[in-house]
């Protein structure tokens, strides 16, 4: 049936009808919140490209977590800023590096808080690469040992999940292994599983200080161009145990969740990151956009491809803003 039978502008032509027909809906239930984790006492160190985004010490770290809960904010991802890194990451692991201490910390002033820890090495290592290097580049195998190892740290102190970032293979099998091995059988794992080798994480490498020194991602990040590749990465993180599979960046990616969440019956997270962020703040802060409107459209747009979560700098905003309930 078509014109003038069929008039598509009935069902726009209130508020009622527009709520009942939505097809997407954003919670804060589907939100989760980055922060990073420095050492020290009261600091509070802006980061400059991500305005409103904080390297918070572990005291400051379990205020922010009341603050987020008492907003609706259930869950947090958390990255760890070290005052010293060594060749491999392994000093992650100590079970007095810096997440295990926040997690410790915040699981017992503020237990109702979820916490998912980002599991790399590149936070943590003098060369800033995600993992150890051999002639030049990272060695996969040595460097999945010590994934698994920083996740039975992260899990000894108390984290609830753990999503490793790193794009080593065969990481989720093994960190599966370890933490079934620790004693840690229900501790769910979210694989960054299709990350590409992005410029959008540029904002983020000056937060966490993790540029690599020499070189870029790209013998482990995927090709951007890349869309059937991205689904046997997926594919094979299942195979290997992840619970939840992740695509990042977002926005430019968006294909990929919706292609994702096609073909595998599996949650699905994507990673609105720090140069996403760090646009929008741009623009609203030359009074170019509307932010709230923005963010709103971002957050439903991500789900309408499909994810189930997002993690988004901009949870906090979104839920004192009233824009996500
Ligand atoms: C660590 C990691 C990165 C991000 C999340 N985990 C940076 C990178 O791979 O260089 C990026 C997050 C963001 O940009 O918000 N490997």
């Amino acid at each position: 049936m078509a014109f003038p039978i069929t008039r598509m502008r009935r069902l726009r032509m209130n508020e009622t009808t527009r709520n009942m027909m939505r097809e997407t809906s954003v919670s804060l239930n589907n939100l989760i919140m980055p922060l990073f984790s420095c050492t020290g006492n009261n600091v509070k160190n802006p980061i400059n490209s991500m305005p409103g985004q904080y390297q918070l010490s572990i005291d400051n770290m379990v205020t922010k977590c009341k603050e987020l809960v008492d907003l609706g904010i259930k869950s947090i991802i958390l990255f760890g800023i070290p005052d010293h890194k060594d060749e491999t990451g392994d000093c992650a692991a100590d079970e007095h590096a810096i997440i295990p201490e926040t997690i410790r910390a915040i699981k017992s002033q503020v237990p109702e808080m979820y916490i998912i820890a980002d599991v790399c090495n590149c936070e943590y290592t003098v060369h800033g690469h995600c993992g150890t290097l051999l002639n030049g580049d990272v060695d996969n195998d040595s460097t999945i040992e010590t994934l698994a190892k920083q996740c039975v740290a992260f899990a000894n102190a108390g984290v609830d999940m753990v999503a490793p970032s790193d794009m080593m293979d065969g990481r989720v099998a093994r960190i599966r292994q370890g933490l079934d091995d620790n004693g840690f059988k229900n501790l769910p794992i979210m694989a960054y599983s299709a990350k590409y080798a992005s410029g959008f994480y540029g904002p983020f490498r000056d937060a966490a200080e993790s540029t690599p020194k020499f070189g870029d991602r790209r013998s482990y990040q995927m090709d951007p161009a890349n869309s059937n590749e991205a689904m046997r990465e997926i594919e094979l993180d299942i195979q290997e145990g992840a619970d939840i599979v992740m695509v990042k960046p977002a926005l430019p990616y968006l294909d990929i969740v919706r292609r994702a969440k096609d073909t595998f019956n599996i949650p699905i997270c994507a990673y609105n990151v720090s140069g996403e962020y760090a646009m929008v703040k741009a623009a609203a802060a030359n009074g170019w956009i509307d932010e709230k409107r923005i963010v709103s459209e971002i957050f439903t747009s991500i789900r309408r491809a499909g994810a189930d979560m997002i993690i988004t700098y901009h949870a906090e905003e979104a839920a004192k803003w009233g824009i996500v309930k």
